[in-house]
């Protein structure tokens, strides 16, 4: 007998006081709304941002890595100020001389290159082009440095960012980024967040190796903190 069910029902989640209850521990949007460009490689839709923002209420909000611009978008019809860089404008989010001009945010938005997943462009500064994982994790490091300090006392930093395997190993990238995060005296603000991936390029392929597939990524809130509370 066949009783494998083909769709899952989220569990019911806790009534609170949040303003957004269904911005719950895993996100599941099957749609991306108008927000970014859809064909910009390794792209994720709006409606997580949306809601993060909707919870947060942030008055000015920061994407240092912006890309198609799916955060600016959203920012735009929320009607929330939103500073962008990139590096393919040539704004680099680990120098800190593209912070210097900047006044306080209190929500960062980031999603950088998962590694050397995808390859954004040669510029040797570019995340994904980052000639180890150590190399990569202590750029995403600095990063995560330069965001925390515009960052208003009680602002927070989103990073979305998923595992994958590279070369036939499996990089824990979410896990080893709290890491880096708690080094900056970062704290995760809330529970991560699990974004399933529709519409994803692999998920149309075939493969001949044996994996077990994986259809998410992870959205991790932090805040800055003065003592780490280890
Ligand atoms: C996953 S994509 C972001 C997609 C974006 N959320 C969107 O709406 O299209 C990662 C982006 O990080 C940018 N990036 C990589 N290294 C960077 C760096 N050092 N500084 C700024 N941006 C960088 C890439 O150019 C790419 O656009």
């Amino acid at each position: 007998m066949n009783d494998k069910p083909r769709f899952i029902e989220l569990p019911a989640a806790p009534l609170n006081g949040s303003p957004v209850p269904e911005l719950t521990s895993i996100h599941a949007a099957n749609r991306r709304g108008p927000y970014g460009r859809r064909h910009y490689r390794g792209n994720c839709g709006g409606y997580l941002i949306r809601d993060l923002l909707r919870y947060y209420r942030p008055q000015r909000v920061l994407d240092p890595m912006t890309g198609s611009g799916t955060c600016r978008d959203v920012c735009r019809e929320l009607d929330i100020p939103c500073v962008t860089m990139d590096i393919r404008r040539g704004q680099d989010a680990a120098d800190p001389d593209s912070y210097a001009q900047l006044a306080p945010v209190d929500f960062v938005w980031m999603h950088p290159p998962y590694w050397r997943m995808i390859r954004y462009n040669d510029d040797p500064r570019c995340l994904s082009k980052a000639p180890s994982l150590e190399a990569f994790l202590t750029r995403m490091q600095l990063v995560l440095r330069l965001c925390r300090s515009v960052l208003k006392p009680d602002g927070k930093i989103a990073v979305l960012i998923g595992g994958y395997s590279d070369r036939g190993r499996y990089q824990p990238l979410p896990q080893l980024l709290v890491e880096r995060a708690i080094r900056e005296r970062l704290w995760p603000a809330a529970t991560e967040i699990i974004r399933l991936q529709y519409g994803n390029t692999s998920s149309s392929k075939r493969y001949r190796s044996s994996f077990i597939p994986g259809l998410h990524d992870t959205c991790l809130v932090f805040e800055a903190v003065e003592n780490v509370p280890l």
